[in-house]
């Protein structure tokens, strides 16, 4: 059984049909990919029981469009739900449900409805729907789903046609859907159809502007809006709500380097601009399609990383400095793991091959190293380069720092060094007092 694209893996999704009643010119697995449009029986029923064998907590029926099998459908929510998993959700674009229908997926243990509700207006709603006429009928179907007791998120999926409208959804939502209290404020990704029709894609720096007053609009109306996992860059109005950020949570959660949220199955990619970026450890970047389509427009590292010796190193709420002079100890790896930023420092003069595996297993993603350049000029071999390479290798970034008084030919191997290895910047600082 896959694993739901949205979220964490104590999810499993099957796909009870491939048909479906709408076109979306975005869909990510449209009914033409599959020669087989629904699975017999028995692949479902192998399907459960390994969901029930994994330790999987909740089941996601999705499609194409599941309640075109009315019957299969209900039947399969009653065995997941008889099967002992606690929560159940379905993946709908709800124009199917009727008052009835909603009371027998109630009956039948359905916990939630993740409705694809693409727009407040209803022409752009049946133009992405690809169905006329859709959008009341999607409304009726999440009215009856809440007067059933599922609880509804909604997904808008938003295209370059909405856009514009993400807080203008969020304040319909309000008005018009008010037992709704949850938004996945997902955007087209390049898959399926989309991946034929990129214009589809929404311009990320629309998107930043829409979506701080979104998420606002939203906190006024008591609604919880969400970053899902094929959703925006952390950039892209959400830096400062990572909390809602799944690939962020599964970043911090999982470790950064472990990184089952920016792993994305390779479909994204950072671009030049991310370098710096203090969010970046957490941050899975842009689908390569946005990178090569829209240029990246609308992508800018909110901060950079600052080294911890620069003025407001540790004014930055993206990262942490851990300062350990002389060298890493236990105390310093546990005030490392309690670090709650995307960028984590370690900060010190020593480093040795010792330090580099209890590093690589943490959450320190920078390493900020004082060093001395003594003799570099005349071929001398610093303790702290093996290490620092394993660590580089591992995915740290690093930067140095020397102090003054230093010769200018060390000075120069020094930072022929550093640009060899891929260190991030070399400062040189003021000789220490007293020295
Ligand atoms: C493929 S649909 C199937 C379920 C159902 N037919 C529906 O429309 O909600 C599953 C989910 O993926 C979302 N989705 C489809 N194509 C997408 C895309 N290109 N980018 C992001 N989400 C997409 C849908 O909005 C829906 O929430
Ligand atoms: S600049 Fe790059 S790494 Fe930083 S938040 Fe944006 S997309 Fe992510």
């Amino acid at each position: 059984m896959e694993h739901a694209e949205d979220n964490h893996r104590t999810k499993g999704l099957t796909r009870l049909t491939m048909a479906c009643n709408e076109r979306c010119p975005f869909c990510n697995v449209p009914a033409e990919n599959y020669p087989r449009p629904t699975p017999p029986e028995s692949e479902l029923t192998e399907q459960l029981q390994d969901f029930f064998d994994s330790a999987a907590q909740t089941l996601t029926i999705s499609g194409g469009e599941p309640t075109l099998l009315r019957r299969r459908l209900l039947s399969l929510v009653r065995r997941a739900v008889d099967g002992g998993i606690p929560s159940v959700e379905l993946q709908t674009n709800a124009v199917l449900i009727d008052v009835a229908y909603a009371e027998a997926l109630a009956e039948a243990g359905l916990t939630s409805a993740f409705v694809s509700l693409l727009s407040d207006k209803a022409a752009l709603h049946d133009h992405l729907a690809g169905l006329s006429g859709a959008f009341p009928r999607c409304l009726a179907g999440i009215d009856a789903l809440v007067a059933a007791g599922i609880s509804v998120t909604l997904n808008p999926v938003i295209a370059s046609a909405t856009q514009e409208r993400v807080v203008d959804y969020v304040r319909f939502v309000a008005r018009r859907l008010p037992a709704v209290r949850s938004i996945s404020l997902s955007a087209v990704q390049p898959h399926g159809r989309a991946a034929n029709n990129l214009d589809l894609l929404p311009d990320y720096g629309v998107l930043a502007r829409q979506l701080p007053a979104a998420r606002e609009v939203a906190q006024e109306a008591g609604i919880t809006v969400l970053n899902p996992y094929c959703g925006l860059p952390l950039c892209v109005g959400w830096s400062d709500d990572l909390e809602r950020c799944v690939e962020a949570a599964e970043a911090r959660d999982g470790g950064w380097r472990a990184q089952p949220g920016i792993d994305n199955q390779g479909n994204k990619s950072h671009g030049a601009v991310c370098a710096p970026c203090v969010l970046r450890p957490w941050c899975g970047g842009a689908w390569h399609a946005y990178w090569q389509h829209r240029d990246g427009a609308g992508i800018a590292a909110p901060a950079a990383r600052v080294p911890p010796w620069r003025a407001g190193a540790s004014a930055s709420p993206w990262q942490s400095v851990v300062s350990a002079p002389g060298g890493l100890t236990d105390a310093h790896r546990s005030t490392i793991q309690s670090a709650k930023t995307p960028t984590v420092w370690l900060w010190t003069d020593r480093l040795t091959r010792a330090d580099v595996v209890p590093l690589l297993s943490s959450r320190c993603t920078a390493v900020g190293l004082e060093v001395t350049a003594d003799g570099l000029a005349s071929g001398a071999r610093p303790d702290w380069l093996r290490p620092l390479r394993a660590l580089l290798r591992g995915g740290c970034v690093a930067h140095l720092a020397v102090r003054r008084p230093l010769r200018s030919a060390d000075r120069l191997a020094l930072a022929a060094l550093a640009e060899r290895l891929g260190v991030a910047g070399v400062d040189v600082l003021p000789a220490r007092r007293g020295a």
